[in-house]
């Protein structure tokens, strides 16, 4: 028999396939087969689905038509082929997460990827080889030494065939071993054996994430050029547990995977994104000035995180003592004032993220010369006036982005702050961060440090940000950014 294209199929027709499959316990290549058999022995009137079984017929039987996708005109974007001719290499660690690569696999098959498994001893107490196998619709290896086993490829074959090595779950065994270059299983063998980049999704009990031997390996790993997406904090599959280390969702796995693969073709291509950093300075005189500790670290991150993944990115920095980033364009500016009308000129741009530190307000009599001390005066009396809200203009904005994203740093009431200012400015998401005493890092380490800890509060929840490097929370943005962009209809 001609071999079967699954993913050149239709999606209503690989839904209706995907369906069946899982009421019979098969691969969805096998239901094709299945329902061809029974078409040639004259079985195939399921009441209801004779049509689109015989669209699979047609398209399975007749190259021509898997060229082109049978009927259908949908208005969402297509997902389909994204990942079109990629080749993952997933291997799935012992862990309850071990749950989520089944959702995984389809997630990167419907893209257009091909999906070959590697399981350790404990996945398979997790989920089994079978269901592995089905989803992937491949072999599934478990054995570094199976010389009977006919789909033995070899850990250096199984490297080369891939474009991309994916660890999920991740767990701390498994971060240990590569970190420290263990081999003694197929799966640390393959990881230690390839060139290709690899990307871990660590999955483990909070106090294990927090031990400092993993907190160790992951540094290690990460300077090895280990890429992570993940954990997130929330609740645990234990019951009674909650924390950090819970696996990232399958399609944030996705969209890691998709920005890593994605060098030449790059997610964001096409896009322009507009991005405010760092503070404003509100002249009290020509000398003087009122100002905010913002560094413009997570800013600048964040603009050149977006450049990587291929945006047209226009950066308004407020004055910082930092460079301006690769690959993008910059603006500097120095009162919210002009920060405003620069950032209004940019406009229309697909999406806007509003990281700057804005002066609330300027000093509304600034002097035009140095303000001199004369005795027996006393200091002068600044009067005030409100600066404009620039996230709130575009927010409102008759040529409003598509995707609006504001930050909000809150010592207090982080989550109702965050959620008043998401209504009130227009945004679709706040980055909120608590930079009170109590959240660890504090005021000055977030405003001007390396690290961060962040929420992203949006109308449909709250989803929590392991505390990670400024750095990482801008290539997790990046990529949250262009997963949206994509199934925005702007
Ligand atoms: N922002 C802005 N223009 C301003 C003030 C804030 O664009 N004049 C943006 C910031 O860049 C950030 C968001 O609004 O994305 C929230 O800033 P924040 O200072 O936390 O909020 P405020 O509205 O100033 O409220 P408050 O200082 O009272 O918390």
């Amino acid at each position: 028999m001609a071999s079967i294209t699954i993913r050149n199929l239709d999606d209503e027709v690989k839904d209706l396939l995907r369906q069946l499959a899982a009421e019979n316990g098969c691969s969805m290549e096998e239901q094709a087969r299945a329902m061809i058999r029974a078409a040639v022995e004259g079985r195939a009137g399921q009441a209801g689905r004779i049509d689109q079984i015989e669209k699979t017929l047609r398209a399975l039987t007749d190259p021509g038509q898997n060229a082109t996708p049978l009927s259908v005109g949908s208005s969402k974007p297509s997902i389909r082929g994204r990942l079109s001719g990629k080749r993952i290499l997933l291997i799935i660690g012992g862990g309850i997460a071990a749950y989520k690569s089944l959702d995984l696999i389809r997630r990167l098959r419907e893209r257009g990827a091909s999906v070959r498994a590697v399981m350790t001893a404990a996945a398979q107490e997790f989920v089994t080889t079978l269901s592995i196998g089905a989803l992937s619709a491949d072999h599934v290896f478990t054995d570094l030494f199976d010389r009977n086993d006919e789909h033995d490829v070899g850990h250096i074959r199984l490297s080369r065939e891939a474009d991309l090595m994916v660890v999920a779950p991740a767990t701390a065994d498994l971060m240990a071993k590569l970190a420290n270059g263990h081999a003694n299983d197929l799966a640390s063998t393959v990881l230690l054996a390839t060139d290709k980049k690899v990307l871990m999704a660590p999955a483990m009990n909070p106090k294990m994430w927090s031990h400092p031997a993993t907190r160790r390996n992951r540094a290690t790993l990460q300077k090895d050029g280990i890429a992570f997406v993940g954990p997130a904090k929330g609740e645990m599959a234990e019951s009674n547990e909650a924390g950090e280390g819970r696996m990232a969702e399958p399609l944030e796995i996705v969209a890691a995977i998709e920005a890593m693969l994605d060098e030449r073709s790059k997610p964001l291509a096409g896009r322009r994104i507009i991005v405010t950093s760092g503070p404003t300075h509100e002249p009290i005189d020509p000398v003087r000035y009122i100002a905010n500790r913002s560094s413009g670290k997570q800013g600048h991150a964040i603009a050149a995180a977006l450049a990587k993944l291929g945006a047209d990115v226009r950066l308004v920095s407020g004055p910082v003592n930092i460079a301006d980033p690769a690959g993008v364009t910059t603006t500097h500016v120095e009162t919210a004032a002009e920060m405003k009308e620069v950032v209004e000129h940019l406009l229309p741009a697909d999406a806007a993220v509003f990281v700057a530190a804005v002066a609330d307000w300027r000093t509304a009599n600034a002097a035009g010369e140095k303000i001199k001390k004369v005795a027996g005066e006393g200091p002068p009396s600044l009067k005030m006036a409100e600066n404009p809200d620039i996230l709130a203009g575009v927010g409102h904005h008759s040529q409003r982005p598509g995707l609006v994203i504001g930050f909000a740093a809150e010592t207090q009431d982080l989550i109702s702050n965050a959620q008043v200012k998401l209504k009130k400015k227009g945004a679709d998401f706040i980055v909120a961060n608590d930079v009170s005493h109590e959240s660890g890092i504090g005021p000055s380490g977030v405003m001007g440090g390396d690290r961060n800890k962040v929420r992203i509060v949006s109308r449909s929840g709250v989803e929590e940000w392991p505390e990670m490097g400024k750095d990482e929370v801008a290539a997790r943005l990046a990529a949250l950014i262009a997963e949206r962009l994509r199934t925005i209809v702007v």
